[in-house]
């Protein structure tokens, strides 16, 4: 096939029928961002999966991406990584979590550090300032990037609802302490209030999806509590009365940081269950609650999904591994999973 330098293709999705095009050497997912069409994704590198998506037609190059999450098998069996995948002709994908959710701009912005809390031994709550002209709108559960001196970037999900800029600007982001990595390093060692970085978002296709009623499973590990605490914030506000399930799971009971407002929500929402699991409790935790890997008690709890959508953020190992048994073992449908993987450095 001859290349042509500078070619722009279009890129079309299936069911939805969104259409949108590339330029240059873009990626199928970068001129998907640009262009406001919601396709999935979470890491924009290679590692996590999330942009995974059937090509019915077309043909694409791979970029550098990690086998877990495109194994050479998928890739012939038509997989593309969107966030890696650079088309040599129209494509056509399916992705049935491609709906018309409006997009919010996408905002490059300096803020400034306004509090830093610790709410575990590894846990900082970071609050940021935001100018103060500036309005950001996002959908509880997506994200912000830190763009650092370097040009790299690491990611971190808003911690609280979208409506409560109108009474609290600012962002609240849940930061846990990764020893020797670039950013976390710096929160948890030489980071004092009134810093100044650079942020840019809102990203991520990690919201909830508000045209459905099924009921509703919210899984977290760790700091993936953060982008959870904001969908429930929105479910509230909004008054939605969906049965909702949070599975936390932490290894020992303090990872489990937010105990006063999961116990003010659960009194406030009727609909809305609280179940904390630990995985490496010790006996001076004195922790008489569920034990084990936090997806397997999901596992426990329901012999069917297939009826469900299921929200699950944190370490991509619980990802990985909920979202596999969930379909294979519990018929939960492909297209009702949603999720962000917290993958880092350690998982390129
Ligand atoms: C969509 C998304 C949302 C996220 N939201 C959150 C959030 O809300 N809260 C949160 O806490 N985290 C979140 N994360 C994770 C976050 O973006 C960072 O990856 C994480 O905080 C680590 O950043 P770091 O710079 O400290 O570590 P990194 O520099 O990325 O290093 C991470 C770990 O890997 C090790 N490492 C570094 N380089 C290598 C290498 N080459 N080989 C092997 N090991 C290496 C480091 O020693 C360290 O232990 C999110 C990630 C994504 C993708
Ligand atoms: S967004 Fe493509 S692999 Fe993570």
């Amino acid at each position: 096939m001859t290349e042509i330098a500078n070619a722009s293709y279009e890129i079309s999705v299936q069911p939805s029928g969104r259409a949108f095009a590339t330029q240059d050497s873009e990626t199928i997912l970068a001129a998907a961002i640009r262009t406001g069409v919601g396709l999935p994704y979470g890491c924009k590198d290679g590692a996590c999966g999330s942009c995974k998506c059937k090509k019915l037609s077309g043909d694409v190059t791979h970029g550098a991406h990690s086998d877990k999450a495109l194994t050479p098998e998928e890739e012939a069996a038509g997989y593309v990584l969107t966030c890696c995948a650079t088309p040599h002709t129209d494509v056509v994908l399916e992705s049935r979590q491609v709906t018309d959710a409006s997009a919010f701009p996408i905002k490059k912005m300096p803020v400034r550090v306004a509090s830093l809390e610790k709410k575990s031994h590894d846990v900082m709550q970071v609050r940021l300032q935001l100018p103060a002209a500036e309005k950001f709108r996002y959908h509880a559960g997506q994200y912000v990037e830190f763009i650092l001196r370097d040009g790299a970037r690491r990611a971190y999900s808003m911690a609280t609802a979208p409506h409560a800029q109108e009474t609290a600007p600012g962002l609240e982001l849940h930061i846990r302490h990764m020893p020797g990595g670039k950013f976390t390093d710096h929160v948890f060692g030489a980071m004092k209030e009134k810093e100044i970085l650079r942020v840019e978002g809102p990203f991520g296709s990690f919201f909830l999806r508000e045209d459905s009623d099924k009921p509703i499973i919210l899984l977290a590990s760790g700091t993936g509590f953060a982008p959870i605490k904001a969908l429930i914030e929105h479910m509230r506000h909004l008054g939605l009365t969906r049965p909702t399930a949070l599975y936390w799971g932490g290894r020992r009971p303090a990872d489990l940081y937010d105990a006063a407002w999961i116990a003010e929500h659960t009194a406030a929402m009727p609909h809305f269950r609280y179940v904390p699991v630990v995985s490496d409790a010790l006996p001076e935790d004195g922790w008489s609650g569920r034990t084990g890997f936090v997806h397997q008690a999901v596992l426990q709890d329901f012999a069917d999904l297939s009826g469900h959508q299921v929200y699950a953020c944190g370490a991509p190992i619980v990802v990985d591994s909920a979202r596999t048994s969930y379909i294979q073992e519990r018929g939960l449908p492909e297209e009702e999973f949603f999720a962000d993987a917290f993958t880092s450095e350690a998982d390129k």
